[in-house]
C-alpha cells in the first residue's frame, strides 16, 4: 500500500538554508531513506546526503528525523502515522556541507588525540595472553560503528560550540573505556580522560545511550567505570547522584 508522506528536508550550505516541502509518494516498509532517494530521483536530484549500507552498519546515514538523531536507514516510516509530518534535517552538532550532509572532522580530530594501545612484553614463550572475561568485556565498546549520533546529542557540545575543545565526547569515552579495561595495554588514560578528554563535563544525562543504534550502554559501562576509575567514588557527587537515584 502507498501513500503520500508529508515530508520536509533541510536543504541549504554553510551560509544558511531551510526546510522545504518533498511531498512523497512512499509505501509500506520503506524507511526514511527510501523517501529521501526518491526526492532525489523524481524531485530535486542536486540534494546531498551521504549513506553506503543502507543496512544499519556503516553509520554514513546519519541525521535528525523530527528532531532526533536517528540512522536513516534504520528509521522505518511504519513508527510514525501516515498523515504525520516528517521533517529530516541534518546533524545540528556539526557544521553543515550541504543539505543533510555535515563535516564531521571534529571526532577525527579527537581520535587522533587518543593515544593507542601500547602492549606491555610477552610472556617467555613469546605470547600473550588476556583472560576470556577482558575480551568479552571490550566486544560492546567495539560495535560503534562511528555514526556520531552519541557525539550529536550531548548536550556538552550540541548547544555549546565553545566546549568542543575540551570534550571528546561519549564516542571517544567508550574508546578510552575501551583501551583503559583492555589488560595488556600499559598506558594509564586516567588522567588524560578526565583533563584532556573533559569526562569531568559529562553529567550522566544517557542521551548518547539513549540513541545509540548499536545499543551500546555508553553511560553505563563505560563512562561511570571511567568515571569511578578516576575518582574515588566517595569523592565524585555525580557518580553518588547516579547510585542514588537508580542511573546505573
Ligand atoms: Fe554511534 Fe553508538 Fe558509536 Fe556513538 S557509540 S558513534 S551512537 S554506534
Ligand atoms: Fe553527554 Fe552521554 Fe554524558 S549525552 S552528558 S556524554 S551521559
Ligand atoms: Fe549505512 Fe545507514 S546507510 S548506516
Amino acid at each position: 500500500m502507498s501513500y503520500t508522506l508529508k515530508l520536509r528536508i533541510w536543504r541549504g550550505d554553510k551560509e544558511g538554508g531551510e526546510v522545504k516541502d518533498f511531498p512523497v509518494e512512499v509505501s509500506e516498509g520503506e524507511v526514511v531513506l527510501d523517501a529521501i532517494h526518491r526526492v532525489q530521483a523524481t524531485q530535486a536530484g542536486d540534494l546531498a546526503v551521504r549513506w553506503n549500507c543502507k543496512a544499519g552498519k556503516c553509520g554514513s546515514c546519519s541525521a535528525e528525523v523530527n528532531g532526533r538523531p536517528r540512522l536513516m536507514c534504520m528509521c522505518r516510516l511504519s513508527d510514525f502515522e501516515e498523515d504525520e509530518t516528517i521533517t529530516v534535517t541534518p546533524m545540528r552538532a556539526f557544521p553543515v556541507i550541504r543539505d543533510l550532509v555535515t563535516d564531521v572532522l571534529f571526532n577525527y580530530e579527537k581520535a587522533k588525540e587518543l593515544p593507542s594501545a601500547q602492549l606491555g612484553p610477552r610472556d617467555a614463550d613469546g605470547k600473550r595472553r588476556m583472560a576470556q572475561i577482558d575480551v568479552e568485556r571490550g566486544q560492546e565498546f567495539r560495535k560503534c560503528i562511528e555514526c556520531f549520533l552519541c557525539q550529536d546529542v550531548c548536550h556538552v557540545v550540541r548547544d555549546h560550540e565553545d566546549n568542543k575543545e575540551a570534550f571528546a565526547g561519549p564516542r571517544f569515552f567508550l574508546r578510552y573505556a575501551e583501551l583503559d579495561m583492555h589488560p595488556l595495554d600499559t598506558h594509564d588514560r586516567r588522567e588524560l580522560a578526565q583533563g584532556a578528554a573533559g569526562l569531568g563535563m559529562c553529567n550522566i544525562t544517557k542521551c548518547c545511550t539513549e540513541v545509540c543504534p548499536e545499543g551500546i550502554k555508553i553511560t553505563d559501562n563505560a563512562i561511570i567505570p571511567m568515571k569511578e576509575r578516576v575518582v574515588d567514588r566517595k569523592y565524585d557527587p555525580l557518580v553518588w547522584l547516579g547510585n542514588k537515584i537508580g542511573l546505573r
